[in-house]
């Protein structure tokens, strides 16, 4: 066995940082001096979020899980920091990677950072220009620690130019299209999937919601349901547990239920949400992870938010947004023509090599 000289920790909590994680693991475990780290601070926790995909992306089993379960903004920060601290009294990594722009990732940078390790920040730069949103105060406060800036898109490497911030700064372009790409859509699996729920291609919209300014507001909620109401094709919507709870909380659970052609199922897997995806007529979201998906797999979105950091998608016209608009929902849906232009503005599915490039330089200065 090689020497290991170089301890990295990788702070993950919350579903889309499983999925990027995957490949970014898989490309720094090629260099045999790297000892990982894995801590899990149990953001997410319920196996639908969590358990599934560390089983589907075959993920090492975390060093730390921190159970932190779901609190309030600043109770949930609080408590990762609590309990990040015990875990650096067990090691001391060279480096704490970071993810995007949750709860996770703000606490676990604020941490690194008052205990001096350097942080590098996976989806940096990007902002959507509102601190109403939740995650807008995470990257801000990400981006403010941060040592290395791996950036997905132009405009990321952009924002931060505009602050100031030029040095460790790498376009490294979207990590999980290496997933998507070394995963090809399996027609067989796909015309399964399809004929499990009854859909043929094209003639079905693949939905999901999770942003507290849609589930947090009762007005939101109902002006998307109304939209999703006229709809003439069905709708497929994994539901986050967040949003069933807002549901039932505004007693709206059995108007949903009532939706002839609504199809209302648990959270899914990557590759299911995949193959769904790819053969969606539109996608309805207001995710940030979904819209990159769709944009890969050439589906237009409908950006069920008031802005988007992935103005790249919005700008060649896979994406409109919206807000939780029902006219705006319904006038889209009638009138978004498919575009002509695809310029994988993404990246070629090559991130996690570059990234890892990119840190294993960075470590062995
Ligand atoms: C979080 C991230 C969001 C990311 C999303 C991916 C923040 C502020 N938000 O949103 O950026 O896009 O993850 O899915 O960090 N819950 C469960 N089971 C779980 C986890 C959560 O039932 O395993 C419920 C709880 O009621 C919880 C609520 O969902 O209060 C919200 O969970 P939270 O992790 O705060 O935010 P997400 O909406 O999942």
């Amino acid at each position: 066995m090689p020497d290991t000289n170089h301890t990295i920790a990788i702070v993950v909590g919350a579903r889309p940082h499983f999925i990027k994680c995957a490949p970014l693991i898989e490309k720094l475990n090629q260099f045999h001096d790297i000892d990982i780290q894995l801590i899990h601070t149990g953001q997410h926790y319920d196996y639908a979020l969590s358990g599934a995909f560390f089983e589907e992306l075959s993920l090492p089993k975390p060093n730390f899980h921190l159970n932190v379960g779901s609190a309030a903004q600043d109770q949930q920060i609080a408590q990762i920091l609590l309990k990040l601290s015990d875990v650096w009294r067990e090691i001391n990594p060279q480096l704490v990677i970071v993810i995007g722009d949750t709860n996770t990732t703000a606490a676990a940078a604020l941490s690194a950072s008052i205990h001096k390790f350097p942080i590098a920040h996976l989806e940096a730069g990007l902002r959507e220009w509102n601190k109403q949103i939740p995650e807008e105060i995470n990257k801000i406060v990400t981006d403010s620690l941060t040592d290395l800036y791996l950036c997905p898109t132009p405009s990321a490497v952009n924002n931060l130019k505009n602050q100031g911030i030029t040095k460790q700064v790498y376009l490294t372009g979207e990590i999980t299209l290496d997933l998507l790409v070394k995963h090809h859509i399996d027609p067989k699996k796909l015309s399964d999937l399809l004929s499990e729920y009854g859909f043929s291609p094209k003639g079905y919209y693949f939905m999901t919601l999770h942003r507290a300014s849609n589930t947090d507001s009762k007005e939101a909620f109902y002006e998307i349901i109304q939209a999703i109401k006229e709809l003439k094709e069905p709708v497929i919507w994994p539901m986050h547990p967040r949003t069933s709870k807002a549901a039932k909380e505004y007693n709206l659970m059995e108007d949903l239920v009532a939706i002839k052609h609504l199809k209302l199922i648990e959270p899914l897997p990557f590759h299911p949400t995949q193959l769904l995806i790819s053969a969606a007529k539109m996608v309805i979201t207001d995710s940030g992870g979904i819209i990159r998906e769709a944009y890969h797999h050439h589906v237009r979105t409908l950006i069920i938010d008031k802005q988007t950091e992935w103005i790249e998608i919005v700008n060649e016209g896979w994406a409109i947004i919206t807000g939780p608009d029902k006219d705006l929902i319904s006038y889209n849906i009638a009138n978004f023509t498919i575009p002509i232009r695809h310029s994988n503005v993404l990246g070629d599915g090559e991130s996690a090599d570059r990234i890892a490039k990119i840190i294993y330089e960075f470590i062995s200065k």
